[in-house]
């Protein structure tokens, strides 16, 4: 691995998949690079690219001025970290475990009141990605940490953006990202079984559902430019035929034998819209009903 005098020690907690590649990004930029990991043996590795093992998570918080956190959950990280809130005193702590801002928040309320530098981050993109100019990792919290920090954390991905002051923040994004990303997989799973039941292949699919991804860029401006000026035409889309449309995947589901959860939940959000008078509204009204839901 690359060593490099001016670059500045890191410590590394956890070394389950991600953890590890954390680590390899930072001995590869040059960073001497310290670990611990429960089950120590997931070091070995590391170990022999240059990482310095420690047997003691006090010696891991002692080893560097920015540690690194990446564990299952929360809980861990506090499990791991509240016993080291005095030996952690005046060093950062990077927390790039996956969370809810609720969480985030509450870890930073406490790494305040031990005076620990705090920042959460999320991490947008798999493994193999890490160290690379394309990884994507959100950052929230403290400005000042962040800006101290950023050169070592620019290590772990080029696309590194730091979101603000509310230390929640990555994680909200992180939750949006997902939000969004598990909808879309679930969305492409109905349609394969919907059109897969008439024996179409979802490989044959593909290129239909592609064209449909395709447009989505600019259908995601137009809803973001309703949502936020809370204005919701319907001159070129309109909630009374695109219920319709629902109407119709949810019957064809149903007489295929497929589960019609997925536009049912869509259909009953439009229909909801509709029954208060909305029906001539574009389908960017139906946030409001997502929000009706949640309060
Ligand atoms: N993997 C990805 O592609 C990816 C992508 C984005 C974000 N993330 C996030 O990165 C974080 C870690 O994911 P991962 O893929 O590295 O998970 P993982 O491979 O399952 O590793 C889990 C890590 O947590 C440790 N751990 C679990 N329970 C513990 C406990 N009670 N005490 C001490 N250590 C404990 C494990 O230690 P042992 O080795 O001793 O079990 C291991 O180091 C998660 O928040 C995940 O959402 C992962």
């Amino acid at each position: 691995m690359n060593s490099r005098q001016d670059a500045p020690s890191v410590t590394v907690v956890g070394l389950g998949a991600m953890g590890t590649a954390l680590a390899r990004a930072f001995l590869h930029a040059g960073h001497p690079t310290t670990v611990w990991n429960r089950t120590a043996s997931r070091a070995d590795d590391l170990v022999a690219v240059g990482a310095v093992r420690v047997d003691s998570l006090a010696a891991a918080a002692a080893a560097s001025p920015v540690v690194v956190i990446c564990v299952l959950d929360h809980a861990v990280v506090r499990e791991l970290l509240d016993p080291l809130s005095e030996q952690l005193a005046g060093h950062a702590v990077v927390n790039l475990t996956s969370s809810t801002p609720e969480r985030a928040r509450e870890t930073a309320r406490w790494a305040e009141d031990h005076r620990i530098d705090y920042l959460d981050g999320a991490i947008m993109v798999p493994t193999p990605l890490i160290g690379r100019p394309e990884a994507l990792l959100l950052y929230s919290g403290s400005p000042s940490v962040y800006d101290a920090h950023r050169a070592t954390l620019a290590s772990l991905g080029g696309r590194s953006e730091f979101l603000g002051a509310d230390p929640g923040l990555a994680s909200l994004y992180d939750l949006g990202m997902l939000d969004l990303f598990f909808a879309s997989m679930a969305g492409f799973l109905h349609a394969t079984a919907l059109v897969g039941s008439d024996g179409v292949s979802a490989r044959t699919f593909l290129p239909y559902a592609e064209q449909i991804a395709a447009i989505l860029p600019e259908v995601f401006a137009g809803l973001a430019r309703d949502v936020d000026a809370a204005r919701y035409p319907g001159d070129e889309d309109n909630l009374d035929m695109e219920a319709a449309s629902l109407d119709h995947i949810v019957h064809a589901s149903e007489a295929r034998g497929i589960d019609p959860v997925f536009p049912e939940v869509v259909r009953e959000l439009a229909r909801r819209a509709i029954a208060r008078g909305h029906g001539r509204d574009g389908f960017s009204r139906v946030v409001e009903e997502l929000r009706r839901v949640a309060t």
